[in-house]
């Protein structure tokens, strides 16, 4: 930032509103030029700005960073009035056509799609690390028979932090490769063990013939076949939900990966922060509502009471509505696709019409299209995990396992930015002040 006076000398002499923000503080009179870059002017630019030599200088207020950008970012592009997404500039419509999660992961954590042999090294690499030690086990075993997944996934990828003390070398490049394969490669090794806790059946060892997302079905639904043999349809439809889930850019998981991680704790206890934050039912737990919210619906019959509520404010629409998409999400246009496909193999789910209906009842509703609310990820990927037999606690879970790729590349972008450092907002004091302590007896 500079004073009208220095900017004008950097310049030549020549004042230039190009690309600065004028500012006059009408407590002093003073004006001050801030540079635009990107479209946004650095907050700490505002310090500059004081009425005397005492004053702290001016903030911004932003609670919940609705207009904050946190950090810069190669990872994953949001047009969210266009409803356009895309990881490392490829649209998310092509990976999910033409990619698998795994090589999205290698995508995301590496800036490019794999060569055949980073592919056949990534893809070996990811296999022989899914099994975790067995004191993780038992870890899991301690939980009660009832114990929510979320809970026992959360605890135990922060556990895992005591497995390789090493990740505290966070600068190290051969900790961060290994933290980000073990992370990706053991998140559904401990998310199937809690869905199997939750049922007293014995925990499925990974399976390294099965590619990622069989491998996964296999932990959950193999009994005492020799091999679990998952319908390639199903397979396919739950890779394609990774690919979706993988990353999106500064979400309030990743600001708590990323918020955690600055404070350069290991990337287990990052990711585990994540994990919590998912757990949340304004961000992954939306899914699991969604089931709720039809299941309460009940038929199609009752949409318009329903919605009514919606608008009287006594209920949410869940699966609706996102801080960045004004527009279709389109992962929730390629969800829509698959769904269909899923229930070819499943049999028909009452719920879909419900859902069908619902979304066609609100989109042609003022109060909906007003306020930019359309059907988010969420709306429909719940209705694909209850038809591969998912209960809804697992539903949070599985949108655990992909995001920790994205994640984790968040989390080495942080680590590797200099311009970051402990993320420690300011507050605005609204409390007493100098109070005269009163002793119990007096109160
Ligand atoms: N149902 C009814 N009204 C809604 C909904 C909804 N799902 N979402 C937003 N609104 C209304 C708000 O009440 C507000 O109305 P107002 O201006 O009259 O007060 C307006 O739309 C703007 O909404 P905000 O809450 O300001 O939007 P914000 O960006 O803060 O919230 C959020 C986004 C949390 C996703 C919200 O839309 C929501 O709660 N949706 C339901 C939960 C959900 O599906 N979450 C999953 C998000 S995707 C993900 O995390 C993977």
């Amino acid at each position: 930032m500079a004073t009208q006076d220095t900017q004008q000398e950097r310049d030549g002499g020549a004042a230039t509103a190009e690309n600065f923000l004028s500012v006059t503080d009408n407590r002093t009179g003073k004006s001050y030029e801030l540079e635009i870059t990107d479209g946004t002017v650095r907050a700490m630019d505002f310090r500059e700005i004081k009425v005397d030599d005492d004053d702290f200088g001016l903030m911004t207020y932003d609670p919940a960073f609705k207009n904050t950008a946190s950090t810069r970012s190669r990872i994953a592009y949001i047009d969210g009035d266009a409803g356009v997404l895309e990881y490392r500039g490829y649209p998310i419509e092509e990976l999910c056509e033409h990619s698998n999660y795994l090589e999205v992961a290698y995508l995301l954590i590496y800036g490019e799609l794999p060569t055949e042999e980073q592919w056949g090294a990534w893809e070996h690499e990811i296999t022989h690390h899914t099994y975790v030690h067995e004191n993780i086990k038992k870890l899991m075993e301690g939980f009660r028979y009832d114990a929510h997944p979320m809970g026992m996934l959360l605890s135990t990828v922060g556990a895992l932090s005591t497995f390789y003390p090493g990740a505290n070398n966070i600068t190290d490049d051969d900790e961060q490769r290994m933290a980000a394969v073990r992370l990706i490669a053991k998140m559904p090794t401990l998310a199937a063990f809690a869905y199997r806790h939750n049922l007293g059946l014995p925990y499925v060892y990974p399976d390294n013939d099965l590619g990622y997302a069989e491998n996964f079905l296999s932990m959950l639904f193999k009994m005492a076949e020799w091999k679990y043999d998952a319908d390639p349809r199903l397979a396919r439809a739950l890779d394609v939900l990774f690919i979706l889930h993988a990353d999106h850019e500064q979400n309030a998981s990743t600001n708590a990966v990323r918020g955690v991680g600055s404070t350069q704790v290991d990337p287990y206890s990052a990711v585990a922060a994540g994990v919590s934050a998912l757990y949340g039912p304004l961000h992954g737990g939306a899914n699991e509502q969604v089931l709720r919210m039809l299941d309460r619906i009940g038929s199609t019959d009752n949409i318009p009471d329903f919605l009514e509520g919606v608008k009287n404010r006594e209920e949410r629409l869940m699966g609706f509505g996102h801080r960045v998409y004004k527009n279709y999400d389109p992962r929730a246009r390629i969800i829509k696709r698959h769904v269909d496909e899923v229930l070819e193999v499943t049999g028909k789910s009452p719920k879909l019409e419900i859902a069908v209906e619902l979304e066609k009842r609100a989109l042609d509703d003022e109060f909906f299209t007003e306020r930019k609310l359309y059907p988010n990820v969420d709306y429909y990927s719940g209705l694909i995990y209850e038809a591969l037999g998912m209960p809804t606690e697992m539903f949070t879970v599985i949108f655990a396992i992909p995001r920790t790729s994205g994640w984790v590349a968040q989390w080495l972008e942080l680590v590797q930015d200099d311009e970051q450092a402990i993320a420690r907002p300011r507050q605005i004091y609204d409390g007493e002040r100098e109070r005269e302590y009163v002793g119990l007896e007096e109160r």
